[in-house]
């Protein structure tokens, strides 16, 4: 199957091997198209049901969360809010729990050492101005979640366990179904997303999550918009630190009454036309026959390139970083070479061959730390690339080596 047509980027820069998609993903038409006609044809403000405009810039808002609601194993879209990316969906949740007493002094919230950095400093920074304490769960020789350390340090002050589903480094995929399990039914569970669901289905039911953040941007919406799913009862019971307009009932200059749902939680004009495109990506995943339909793409060509990596690996010339079992990651390859310090230089290297990767600690740095490199190189794969891209790629590295 030929997804790259779908991608004008590559009428534009035919020589182009993208292989950044960890970082952020190539836009196909139907996205572009579709963001520039509702802008041209449909666009206002929503929330206002005066003018037939606004209804159907607000059909679309609707349509959008609905689309995500689907996206996620149909949840409903009351339990969506819209961000600005996963960076902010943290951000925002970890504030309310902070905001509403459910995360006190002597609390401690539980995270993977394998987080990206978004993942970290909201709580860290929370941390350091309210006195709770962050825990991080170590992982084995083989990258996968360390039970024992999990088990030793998931005590009863453990109030949220905050986890990304998938590593940006790495590729691992972390069992989230087998995390919550050991919860108890107080423990607030954050899933991060945002390398998982633009690879391969998640859904919020299956994995019991509270909370599920993910960008727009890595699955092929616009940078700019990103969504939060939070179960029912924490949407009505938490309140966010950030207001404004659209998040009241009431005002006087005594006081304010917040909404309820989801308004609540969208401080100020949503990103509507974002919203827009968040639909049309969403839509468009879904032409191709649903995330299943990406899943499968990508693990033909993470084999193939796997097979590859492994070889290159037996000549000692390179190091990689990743679990050994294929079916536990997604298409993203992070790698050392042995006798070269300068990261720059690689990324730099491939470059010169129309060759898009990325070089450096990837918002990982507690995950390269413990593993004791300060860099990586990583290349990741999305739905447009093929086995050529794969080809080049090798041709490169093998020269570089
Ligand atoms: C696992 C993970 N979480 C969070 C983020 C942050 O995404 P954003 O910058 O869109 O907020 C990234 C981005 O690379 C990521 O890989």
């Amino acid at each position: 199957m030929n997804y790259k047509k779908d991608f004008p980027i590559f009428n534009h820069n035919p020589w182009l091997v993208f292989f950044d998609g960890g970082a952020s993903v190539q836009k196909p038409k139907v996205v572009i198209d579709g963001v520039s006609d509702f802008v041209a044809q449909d666009y206002a403000n929503i929330h206002r049901w005066m003018y037939d405009l606004s209804e159907r810039s607000e059909k679309m808002y609707h349509d959008s969360k609905e689309a995500v609601a689907r996206l996620l194993g149909w949840c409903k879209a009351s339990e969506i809010f819209y961000t600005y990316n996963s960076t902010y969906g943290i951000n925002i949740v970890a504030q309310a729990l902070v905001r509403s007493e459910f995360l006190k002094k002597g609390d401690v919230v539980l995270l993977g050492i394998w987080e990206h950095h978004a993942n970290v400093l909201p709580w860290q920074i929370l941390s350091e101005m309210f006195g709770f304490e962050i825990k991080f769960v170590g992982i084995t020789d083989e990258y996968d979640i360390d039970w024992n350390d999990f088990d030793k340090k998931y005590d009863h002050n453990v109030k949220v366990v905050a986890m990304s589903h998938v590593s940006n480094v790495t590729g691992m995929i972390y069992d989230m179904k087998a995390v919550h399990q050991k919860l108890r039914e107080s423990t607030f569970f954050l899933v991060d997303g945002s390398q998982s669901l633009p690879h391969f289905a998640v859904h919020v039911e299956e994995i019991s999550c509270d909370c599920l953040v993910f960008t727009g941007h890595k699955m092929m919406a616009y940078t700019g918009i990103g969504a939060v799913y939070l179960k029912k009862e924490w949407m009505k019971n938490l309140n966010p630190m950030v207001a404004g307009g659209g998040t009241v009932e009431d005002v006087s200059v005594t006081g304010h009454r917040l909404a309820s749902g989801t308004d609540k939680w969208e401080a100020g004009t949503p990103n509507i036309v974002w919203a827009a495109s968040l639909l049309y990506a969403i839509e468009y995943i879904e032409s191709l026959g649903g995330l299943e339909a990406i899943s499968q793409h990508e693990s033909e060509l993470t084999a193939y390139a796997l097979k590859k990596f492994h070889t290159l690996e037996k000549s000692g010339k390179i190091s990689l970083i990743w679990p050994k079992q294929s079916e536990k990651r997604v298409g993203v390859f992070s790698f050392v070479l042995s006798d070269s310090k300068n990261f720059q230089v690689i990324g730099e290297k491939f470059a010169e061959h129309n060759i898009a990767i990325r070089c450096g600690g990837h918002c990982a740095y507690p995950l390269h730390k413990s593993l004791n490199v300060q860099w990586t190189c990583r290349m990741s794969m999305y739905i447009y690339n093929d086995k050529a891209d794969v080809d080049k790629f090798f041709e490169v590295l093998e020269k570089i080596v």
